[in-house]
């Protein structure tokens, strides 16, 4: 078993606080929030993809305060740390695939934060396929994930995902973000790219499928 788990547990009532200073060594969720909330000014249906504890969650609901958001994740522990608005969240653990069959071309924004360096390559085209079938004609998707640099902070973060979590991470270029899209979402798909505070390893594009 990893040690992450049991040293937040050990944590007890500071894990929350830890976490989030913990977090912030490595990207700046409330600056991803503004690049989100800049992209998409409006979105009334949201599922978050790999939400984990409920980090990126809060942001979300506190982003879109009239927006219904879903947010799944494959591990039980889904939501755990979740201190933001109740009413307009539902944390549930499934998949994206079981979304989207029941809940099929609906949702206006889908999240993938920090998510896809966990998924198996394998299984990565697979992922995207299912979010683009939950995703509206119209929607868009916000994908952030973390790149490779040879750097102190690079080997910082893989250390740290790979001891803490025990997954078997392996990270993007921005263009391995880029062919990886395209491939599932076709050319000129993405709208937008960037990088998010503070650290230029954090790279996030904005997918739509049509014009809006
Ligand atoms: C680093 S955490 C990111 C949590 C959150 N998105 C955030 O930014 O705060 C990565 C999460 O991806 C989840 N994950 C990994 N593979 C997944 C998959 N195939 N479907 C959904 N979630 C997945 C893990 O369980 C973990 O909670």
């Amino acid at each position: 078993m990893p040690p992450g788990p049991l040293i937040r547990r050990l944590l007890g009532p500071y894990e929350r606080g830890v976490a989030e200073a913990y977090r912030r060594i490595f990207i700046n969720l409330d600056a991803l929030a503004e690049l989100m909330s800049a992209w998409v000014p409006q979105a009334q249906k949201i599922l978050e993809v790999g939400c984990g504890e409920g980090a990126m969650t809060e942001r979300i609901a506190r982003t879109y305060p009239t927006a219904s958001v879903a947010a799944i994740d494959i591990t039980p522990n889904v939501g755990r740390l979740y201190r933001g608005p109740a009413s307009s969240v539902v944390f549930r653990q499934e998949t994206v695939a079981e979304v989207a069959r029941r809940e099929p071309a609906s949702f206006d924004l889908v999240v993938l934060s920090d998510v896809m360096h966990h998924v198996r390559s394998d299984i990565r085209r697979s992922l995207l396929r299912a979010i683009d079938q939950a995703m509206a004609p119209n929607g868009s998707l916000l994908f952030k994930d973390w790149v490779i640099s040879a750097s102190p902070i690079h080997w910082l973060c893989a250390a740290s995902d790979r001891y803490l979590t025990g997954d078997d991470v392996a990270y993007f270029t921005i263009d391995g973000i880029n062919a990886l899209v395209t491939d599932v979402f076709g050319p000129s798909t993405i709208r937008h790219s960037s990088t998010v505070r503070p650290w230029h390893n954090n790279a996030a594009v904005l997918v739509q499928r049509s014009e809006i």
